[in-house]
């Protein structure tokens, strides 16, 4: 796919997506948030970039350990994202956190602006990984610490059908790259070659639970990355996508509702003090 054409349906994608991002992923995303917030060391007072930040789930957590001294801008490549996160903003006064709709690989920021950049869950959508983590570094000051979370490795995934079963009723794939990054060590390449140092890997597994098939698609086909070709398929095509799905996920039926496996890895690395 084209990479200005992967932009466009990652825009208007998650466009649609977003009044269903948090009510179908926000608590079965918290191990990976919570994996992520781990490993940021926030000072009160510190200035942060949030990249594909969404909603904010990861931001507001990030701005309440920042103290009114700090400041946080978050920035997504989706308008309905941006307008969600500025309303809770404002809803519940924070006066330290700001968001920009913005393209992960052109910030619109000076060199060394910031003491870190997160991104949680965007890297894998992007047309070119390589030149969002040399924006980052870009945009770090020196000795600036960086931290990443992706999807892990496919087979780890019980929710990837989601992927061919949309591809195979659309002209080009919805994202092409979406498990490459989080395969094995693949993660260091990028950090290695935006020129950080000192980089980490970890991994973790998890279960991501829905009590029913019908959140279970409804947070794969409305609330996610599919969302733009689904809006475009017609009824019967729905219909037939939705029972694919649906038994690509039967294995993980439980007493309860559905126990996906998911996989997240999380990265980070610092921009050398002498740089
Ligand atoms: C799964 S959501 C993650 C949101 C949030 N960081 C979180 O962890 O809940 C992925 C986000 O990546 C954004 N995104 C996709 N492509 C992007 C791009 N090229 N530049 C900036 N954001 C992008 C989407 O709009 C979406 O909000």
């Amino acid at each position: 796919m084209k990479p200005e054409l992967q932009r466009r349906v990652q825009r208007y994608g998650w466009d649609k997506a977003a009044k269903f991002y948090e009510n179908s992923w926000q608590t079965q995303l918290k191990p990976a948030h919570d994996l992520l917030l781990e490993n940021v060391e926030i000072k009160p007072g510190d200035s942060i970039l949030d990249i594909a930040a969404g909603t904010g789930l990861i931001t507001f957590q990030m701005a309440k350990l920042l103290g009114p001294s700090g400041r946080i801008i978050a920035t997504d490549i989706s308008d309905e994202m941006i307008k969600i996160g500025t309303a809770t903003a404002q809803s519940n006064r924070f006066s330290n956190v700001e968001f920009k709709q913005m393209d992960a690989e052109i910030l619109s920021f000076k060199n060394s602006s910031f003491d870190m950049v997160t991104c949680s869950l965007g890297l894998m959508y992007l047309p070119d990984p390589d030149r969002a983590l040399q924006e980052m570094y870009r945009v770090l000051k020196p000795g600036g610490k960086v931290v990443v979370v992706v999807w892990g490795s496919r087979k780890r995934c019980g929710w990837a059908e989601i992927f061919p079963i949309v591809d195979a009723r659309v002209s080009s794939d919805v994202c092409p790259m979406f498990f490459q990054l989080g395969e094995g060590e693949n993660l260091n390449y990028p950090f290695k070659k935006a020129g950080f140092e000192n980089f980490t890997l970890k991994k973790i597994s998890t279960n991501l639970h829905y009590n029913t098939a019908d959140e279970a698609c409804q947070a794969s086909f409305l609330g996610g990355p599919v969302a733009m070709a689904y809006s475009r398929f017609d009824e019967k095509t729905r219909n037939e996508a939705q029972q694919e799905f649906r038994a690509s996920i039967e294995s993980f039926k439980t007493k309860s509702g559905y126990d996906i496996p998911g996989e997240f890895v999380v990265s980070f690395g610092y921009k050398p003090i002498l740089a």
